[in-house]
């Protein structure tokens, strides 16, 4: 199967408008997914958003199926939230942490990872250890597994980091994790909708996705699937009477699957436009549009190699979507303003969203040009011009 890349585009509003290169910070949605979402805030006018979402039932329950087939996983293994930060962190504060106990983390872990690592650390005296990188600029699996002691009860490894085309070895670290029997909690945010994933595959116990990045969904939509044996173990962080029926005057009786890790309140309409996201990765089917997201950046990676002064900085032996360079005296944002000039749209990582990688390399910042399965080989072709003119 490969892409149709004039349908993708005809079925993309924005497509003719913009050269979105800016994948891995929000995508452009496809026009089924506004339109699922408007439909129901319409219905919502209509009927009142009680009864809307009484009607909305089955595709809600389609939305389920589809995100938990995107993964593999079953469709009461998945819980919605409204980011994936808030979905990775449910998964991770819901754990039976004891002082003392111990996780193992990659380098390429999120800020907003760091910083729940952090808070485990002060209010519960859990420790993170960061497994080293090989050489190649991937987690070095060898490391992670002489490292996992008998306090270790975690690895977590993000799969594509924010800051560079590296796609970490995680089927090589669900092994390790499954060898020791210990937990595995997948960061997946930059590569669903971005590459084929299959959770039986990789060997994860719990998986976070965006909404909004490489699935091309609405913005404040994110997921987190999780396995029977993760759940067993897990005590809900945040939940409500939707999650926890209060059965007796003083205890609460979990709703089934991962459907207890959710609160009541949500936006059913932002819910189904997930869901309509989900089923058109499905449509197109997730290794084609990983095969093109690879190729096109690729490409790019080339095209920008070429110009003098431009230095590609993405690491790792398999690369994704997302291109990462710098361009010798200018200002990361100076490059992104220039491209935006030229109605091309990038993006600025610097080093506060990428501490422990940027500073072992000395890197300050660079500019991310992530590119997506409706972008054309002209389009890119385009990106390049901009800053070989730049640079001239
Ligand atoms: C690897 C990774 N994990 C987590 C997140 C956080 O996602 P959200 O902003 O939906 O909480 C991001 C956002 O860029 C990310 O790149």
């Amino acid at each position: 199967m490969t892409i149709d890349v004039a349908r993708v585009r005809a079925e993309t509003r924005a497509a003719e408008t913009v050269v979105h290169l800016n994948n891995a910070g929000s995508s452009l949605p496809p026009a089924i997914v506004m339109d699922t979402v408007h439909e129901q805030l319409r219905a919502d006018e209509v009927f009142g958003p009680y009864e809307a979402q009484a009607l909305a039932e089955p595709g809600l329950a389609l939305a389920y199926e589809s995100v938990a087939e995107l993964v593999g996983g079953a469709a009461d293994e998945v819980a919605f939230f409204g980011g994936a930060t808030h979905a990775w962190q449910t998964g991770l504060y819901s754990l039976p942490w004891r002082r003392g106990d111990r996780i193992l983390a990659s380098q390429a872990e999120y800020g907003s990872n760091v910083y729940a690592f952090a808070y485990l650390k002060e209010r519960f005296g859990v420790r993170t250890d960061y497994v080293p990188d090989d050489e190649r600029g991937q987690i070095d699996v060898d490391a992670l597994a002489e490292s996992i002691d008998d306090k270790t009860r975690l690895v977590a490894v993000t799969h594509i980091p924010t800051y560079g085309g590296l796609v970490n070895p995680v089927a090589q670290v669900g092994a390790v994790a499954r060898a020791a029997g210990v937990l595995f909690l997948l960061d997946a945010c930059q590569s669903v909708g971005h590459m084929r994933l299959n959770v039986t595959e990789i060997g994860c116990d719990l998986l976070s996705g965006a909404g909004r990045k490489y699935l091309r969904g609405p913005r404040g939509t994110g997921f987190l699937w999780a396995n029977p044996r993760a759940l067993d173990q897990m005590r809900p962080a945040h939940a409500d009477q939707h999650s926890q029926t209060w059965s007796d005057v003083t205890s609460f009786t979990p709703a089934a699957g991962a459907r207890r890790l959710e609160t009541f309140e949500r936006s059913v309409a932002l819910q189904l436009g997930l869901g309509a996201a989900a089923r058109y990765a499905l449509s197109l089917g997730t290794s084609a549009i990983e095969a093109r997201v690879c190729a096109l950046a690729a490409a790019l990676r080339g095209m920008l190699a070429e110009i003098p002064g431009v230095t590609i900085q993405d690491r790792g032996e398999r690369l994704s979507g997302i291109v990462t360079f710098t361009v010798e005296g200018f200002a990361a944002e100076e490059v992104r303003v220039a491209l935006r000039e030229n109605h091309i749209n990038t993006w600025v990582v610097g080093r506060s969203m990428s501490m422990r990688d940027f500073a072992a390399r000395g890197i300050d910042e660079v500019t991310r040009a992530s590119v997506h399965y409706f972008n054309t080989e002209d389009e890119l072709a385009c990106a390049a011009d901009v800053v070989r003119t730049l640079t001239a």
